[in-house]
């Protein structure tokens, strides 16, 4: 009998067409969302979990897990939707698909950047409900990005692919992480590190988020640390939603007290909040910074190797350590 892999979305149609020459799979063909009984008939069934973002693996999920459950390979970077520590206690292998969707999540901080403070989707919207009249001297004016100072808080190798973007946009680069880069690549990314975040903050006109979501990073652009941003300075979120507290974010922005947020997370997906919705200094994306053919068809190669190696008996390279 070969063990049964069990997949919880549709994957990119090349990624299941080798999951079938490679493996006893269970493919979701619909595209059917999985609820949490299914998670867990999937748990006790299977002997590899291919699981996204979309598929919340909690503690109570692992609780149901069968003996014969041994790798939980997800098709994503993220894995705050997977109890980590409950995987390792049942011994289970969880490898995730780092690397290949950096480029494209930091393209996405970029269009956000550059359609958040040149009102892009403000423009389109006016333009589409026929309400552009004609050319102004003094209409939809937005921020010049050349000269600005780009915080990056999170300065792994999606924040140092933005960091790349933004220094050829003209943008000053200044970023918080745990650790300093090395002087080397400070100097190549022309990047000034903050120990202090909240310093930072106070002087940033542009803040984007790309740090994991971890219990040490949940909020940490809290209510307080959005009151030291400049009334000018707009946020970027390409993380994951609950770095940010929304509720906060939502009446900072009400109040006008900073100038805008480029989205593309948030904490409750899919269900986005309609205080947000109704905002027009708010661009909002729904949660599609790896969303490219590339990026995808990397992912699921990198799933396939992943549990190709693990089965074949060694330790997958992508492990994922509690
Ligand atoms: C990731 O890979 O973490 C993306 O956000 C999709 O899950």
């Amino acid at each position: 009998m070969k063990p049964l892999i069990i997949v919880t979305r549709k994957l990119p149609t090349s990624v299941e067409q080798r999951m079938k020459e490679l493996f006893n799979v269970r493919l979701n063909n619909d595209d059917r969302i999985f609820t949490e009984a299914d998670l867990i008939a999937a748990v006790k069934e299977a002997h590899v979990l291919v699981p996204t973002v979309t598929d919340k693996i909690s503690r109570d999920v692992l609780a149901e897990a069968g003996s014969d459950l041994k790798m939980i390979a997800n098709f994503g970077v993220g894995v705050d939707h997977i109890d980590i520590v409950s995987a390792r206690n049942k011994m289970i292998t969880v490898t995730n698909t780092p690397g290949v969707l950096t480029e494209d999540t930091a393209d996405m901080a970029m269009a956000l950047m550059l359609g958040i403070t040149r009102r892009m989707s403000e423009g389109e919207r006016m333009l589409r409900a026929e309400k552009w009249k004609i050319w102004s001297p003094t209409g939809m004016l937005g921020m010049r990005l050349r000269d600005k100072n780009l915080g990056i808080i999170g300065m792994g190798r999606i924040g140092r692919a933005v960091a790349m973007r933004a220094k050829a946009f003209g943008l000053n680069i200044h970023y918080h992480n745990r650790h300093q880069l090395d002087e080397g690549l400070e100097k190549e990314l022309g990047a000034t590190y903050w120990q202090s975040l909240d310093q930072m903050i106070t002087q940033m006109n542009i803040i984007s988020l790309n740090c994991p979501s971890t219990p040490d990073t949940r909020h940490i652009m809290s209510e307080r640390r959005l009151g030291l941003m400049q009334k000018h300075a707009y946020l970027i979120n390409t993380a994951r939603g609950d770095v940010v507290d929304e509720e906060a974010l939502i009446k900072t922005l009400e109040e006008n007290k900073i100038a805008g947020a480029g989205l593309d997370v948030y904490e409750n997906e899919p269900n986005v909040n309609p205080r947000l919705v109704a905002l027009e200094n708010a661009l909002l994306a729904p949660h599609m910074g790896s969303a490219t053919d590339e990026a995808r068809a990397a992912m699921g190669e990198k799933v396939l190797i992943n549990v190709k190696t693990f089965l074949d008996g060694h330790s997958p390279r992508d492990r994922v350590l509690a």
